[in-house]
């Protein structure tokens, strides 16, 4: 059974990995292309958009794609959206695998908000030491709000750097462990953490660092999710995948 996964996401990297190793599947992994030097994927890929809802639909014709998985990060909006209008306009079965989003505990201080401009103001007029992890498309947003001090992490360098007169860049890519994130937001003096509900283990010790100092956190809540059937276990989305190739070839 030959299964498109839209990817770019640790879900999509596990899917393939377990994929790779199902005979009875032909997997092909889809990267938008932004992340440099990828690791090579363990299945057979390709790199780059398709040209909008109609460019995927001729992919799924083309390549006669019998299931299309929506594996791609909860906050990447356009691609799941022309997914749906592609699975709709071809017939193929469209299923979602993303990681719930996170959920406070007991001594959380989060603020939610629908945005990166509403983040922005909900730190405050008065100038704060932000630590920013919003990814680097998000960061013009917080132009709006040049007085603060801001950490910025992200993977790749953001260009064109955002225009904000206090800011500082540190690059990496998770997983990060809570003790780090401790440390580093005690030497910096954080006093607030800005941050996407992307939900996931790799990224969520800065949260469990917050907490720790009794560190106010604002947080993006995510876009609305896809329509269909959404999974976040890769046991239950492999049991998905099975029950359609058996429905496609009893
Ligand atoms: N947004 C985030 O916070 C975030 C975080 C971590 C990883 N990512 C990953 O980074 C990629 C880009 O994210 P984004 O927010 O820029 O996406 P986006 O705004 O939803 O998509 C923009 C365009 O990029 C292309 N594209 C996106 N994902 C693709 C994929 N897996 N395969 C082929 N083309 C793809 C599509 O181009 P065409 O219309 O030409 O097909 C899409 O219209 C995604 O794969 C996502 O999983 C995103």
């Amino acid at each position: 059974m030959r299964v498109l996964i839209l990817g770019g996401s640790s879900e999509a990297s596990r899917l393939a990995a377990r994929l790779a190793g199902e005979p009875a599947f032909a997997p092909i992994l889809s990267l938008a292309g932004r992340t440099r030097n990828p690791a090579p994927p363990p299945i057979p890929y390709r790199i780059g958009g398709f040209g909008g809802p109609d460019g995927l639909a001729a992919y799924l014709r083309q390549e006669r794609i019998d299931c299309l998985v929506d594996a791609t990060h909860p906050f990447a909006e356009r691609i799941s959206a022309n997914a749906e209008a592609a699975a709709a306009k071809t017939g193929t079965p469209l299923v979602v695998f993303t990681r719930p989003p996170w959920t406070p505990s007991s001594g959380d201080d989060w603020t939610e908000c629908a945005d990166a401009a509403g983040a922005a103001q909900a730190i405050g007029a008065e100038p704060r030491r932000v630590f920013l992890t919003v990814g680097r498309l998000q960061l013009p947003a917080f132009e709006t709000a040049p007085q603060h001090e801001y950490l910025i992490r992200a993977i790749d360098p953001p260009r064109p750097a955002p225009n904000l007169p206090r800011r500082r860049l540190i690059l990496a890519r998770g997983p990060f462990g809570v003790q780090d994130e401790v440390q580093l937001m005690q030497a910096e003096r954080i006093e607030i953490v800005v941050t996407k509900n992307s939900g996931g283990d790799a990224t969520r010790a800065k949260l469990d660092a917050a907490r720790a100092l009794g560190v106010p956190v604002i947080l993006i809540r995510r876009p609305p999710p896809s329509h269909g059937v959404a999974f976040h276990e890769l046991d239950a989305i492999m049991d998905f995948l099975r029950e359609v190739h058996h429905r496609a070839s009893p």
